[in-house]
């Protein structure tokens, strides 16, 4: 069974017009399911979303959306306009790197809002739905700053958290529902983003630099298998060595270290 006979028809990815939601957005279109694409920048989602309908003979659907405002989750429902989704990726986040007393209070609020209070309504909005239907599944893309404390990314890291932890608490919860939910907590990952935050080699604890298509293709073979996983198998070892065999402390050093020297704070 695919994809789109397991959940259903059309897959939302919030986040979607580069690197790991362009990833999953193509993953899904080849396995022949309809998208919503969502983004700030609509030609960038448009462009997208040709290349995928010309490819795999599926609807798109773009919304331009900035999923850091607080009325995002409505917005979205309005432009769906009752369109039904079977499957959620939600992407889109946003992380400070330094020292957390130069970002303002409202940065770190937009950075709440868009990583944990979205995807929060989102679920709530889309759970209920699918639970009603009996089918359905969401990913929630969350990072190996998740596991411990992160110095200069610390409210990154603390949002992070918390999807890991809702999607492995809705896992529980929904596990005999007919509705997966899984947390892809992904490493260094080769996506626009990543490339132009410019991070130098630390030469420890630096596992293979992954591509966007590994991530989401790992992540969907994952999911309805597990409440999370670790992308890459550098990356499993490094946090279990971090997680199982390192004291609390030295895990909290070695992040906050690694951060430092990969972005010269
Ligand atoms: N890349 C990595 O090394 C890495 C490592 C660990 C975890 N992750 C996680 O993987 C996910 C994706 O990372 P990425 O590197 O692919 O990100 P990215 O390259 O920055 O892409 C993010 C996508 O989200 C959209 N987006 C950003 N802010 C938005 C907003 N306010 N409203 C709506 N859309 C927004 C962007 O389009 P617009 O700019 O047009 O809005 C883009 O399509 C994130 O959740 C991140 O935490 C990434």
């Amino acid at each position: 069974m695919n994809l789109k006979q397991k959940y259903g028809n059309t897959a939302l990815v919030a986040g979607a017009s580069e690197g790991i939601g362009a990833a999953f957005a193509t993953h899904l279109a080849a396995e022949g399911m309809d998208l919503v694409i969502i983004a700030r920048r609509l030609q960038p989602l448009e462009q997208l979303a040709d290349l995928l309908k010309n490819k795999f003979r599926i609807n798109v659907k773009c919304i331009s959306c900035d999923l850091s405002e607080f009325n995002a989750t409505q917005l979205v429902e309005e432009a769906l306009n009752g369109l039904d989704i079977s499957l959620l990726v939600y992407n889109a986040a946003l992380s400070y790197i330094g020292p957390f007393l130069k970002n303002s209070v409202e940065d770190h609020n937009r950075a709440a809002v868009l990583n944990m209070i979205t995807p929060l309504n989102l679920v709530r909005l889309f759970g209920e739905k699918m639970s009603t239907r009996g089918k359905g599944a969401v990913v929630l893309m969350t990072s190996l700053a998740c596991f411990q404390g992160s110095g200069y990314l610390a409210v990154y890291a603390a949002t992070k958290a918390f999807n890991r932890i809702l999607a492995e608490s809705l896992w529980y919860e929904w596990k005999n529902s007919g509705v997966d939910i899984i947390a892809c907590c992904a490493g260094a990952t080769a996506t626009p983003g990543y490339k132009n935050s410019h991070p130098e080699k630390t030469g420890f604890f630096t596992p293979r630099v992954l591509d966007p298509e590994e991530v989401a293709d790992e992540c969907l073979k994952k999911l309805g298998k597990q409440p999370s996983f670790i992308t890459g198998r550098g990356n499993r070892i490094a946090s279990f060595i971090m997680q199982k065999i390192m004291p609390r402390k030295m895990a909290v050093n070695i992040m906050g270290d690694t951060t430092r020297k990969m972005y010269r704070v």
